[in-house]
């Protein structure tokens, strides 16, 4: 790929909290994603050429946005004053609990270093993705940032000297996600949290996550049934989701491990065992939803997707 052209890199949608884990599990899907492509500019400084797939509402001022805040942290933090121009083309819905604002942020530092051949280490694109997410977000959410970029299922730990923990996928893994037309804010799902946990409920949301983990490595459906429960964020959230006991009933029915809240709502998401399953249980899911509410919704079937973001090849490339 010729830096004329560009790079360009997709990073995909990703689930924070699968379920059980709030703000320490975060899981990447297939598809869909957003995707920035990055120029090299003689003018030094970060610039927005084009938008696309936001309706026009995201910050063109590349202090405000994502994508261009994590390049910034790039250029500064591998000692580089280069120019660079990016194009953002959302496929993942704004406030949507699927990880736009990580992913614009991932597949921005992505292309910056494709483009500019700095070939920084994973644990550098990953604080820069942060900075970025954090100024479109209000708060660094790693569980969207860190399976963006490395995809999988991953354990988040803020501050740690290992701040990402892959985490085993057992195979059959599927998820089913749907997305109301609907936007719930992350700072507004964030505030109806509070800022304290009784003990009883703090005691079997950590036995969850501990089950959960050992169910990955164990690959105890049981078990991992058992432990997707959510005493935490989904009590507090679910009278911001629309539709949201009614869908979940109708998950359960149709045989889904479990269902919840993805990251901070609106969106759902079910775990299923196998891909038919999934694909019934997300219909089931989207039946239930019209026939409640009068939104429009869109449903998203995917494994976990082993791999994160990634530059895609150029049509130059593709074609010789
Ligand atoms: N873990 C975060 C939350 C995800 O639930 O608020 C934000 O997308």
């Amino acid at each position: 790929m010729s830096p004329e052209e560009g790079c360009t890199a997709f990073a995909p949608a990703t689930v924070g909290n699968v379920i059980c884990g709030f703000d320490i599990f975060g899981l990447a899907l297939e598809a869909p994603g957003d995707r920035v492509t990055a120029w090299p500019s003689s003018r030094p400084g970060v610039r927005i050429r084009e938008i696309a797939g936001d309706g026009g509402r995201l910050p063109k001022n590349p202090d405000r946005n994502s994508a261009t805040v994590a390049i910034r942290a790039l250029l500064l933090s591998t000692g580089r004053h280069d120019g660079i121009e990016v194009s953002i083309l959302k496929g993942l819905p704004l406030s949507g609990g699927m990880g736009g604002s990580a992913a614009s942020a991932v597949a921005g530092v992505i292309a910056a270093d494709a483009l500019l051949g700095t070939k920084a280490p994973l644990e550098v694109l990953l604080q820069c993705s942060v900075e970025g997410e954090a100024t479109a977000s209000g708060g660094a959410h790693l569980d969207n940032v860190a399976p963006a970029l490395y995809g999988g299922l991953v354990l988040v730990r803020p501050g740690r000297s290992r701040p990402v923990v892959r985490l085993p996928i057992p195979q059959e893994l599927h998820v089913s996600l749907l997305h109301p037309e609907v936007e719930v804010s992350t700072r507004e799902a964030r505030r109806v949290l509070g800022t304290s946990v009784p003990l009883a409920e703090a005691v079997a949301q950590w036995g969850s996550t501990a089950a959960f983990v050992h169910a990955l490595h164990s690959g105890d459906w049981d078990l991992l049934q058992d432990s997707l429960q959510d005493r935490i964020a989904e009590p507090r959230r679910a009278h911001l989701i629309p539709g949201f006991e009614a869908v979940r009933q109708a998950a359960l029915d149709a045989g889904a491990l479990a269902c919840g809240i993805s990251g901070a709502g609106p969106s759902m998401l079910s775990l299923c065992r196998g891909a038919e399953r999934a694909r019934a249980v997300g219909e089931a899911m989207a039946s239930a939803f019209h026939q409640s509410v009068k939104f429009e919704a869109s449903l998203h079937l995917s494994p976990v997707a082993e791999r994160g973001a990634r530059v895609e090849a150029s049509s130059a490339e593709t074609s010789g």
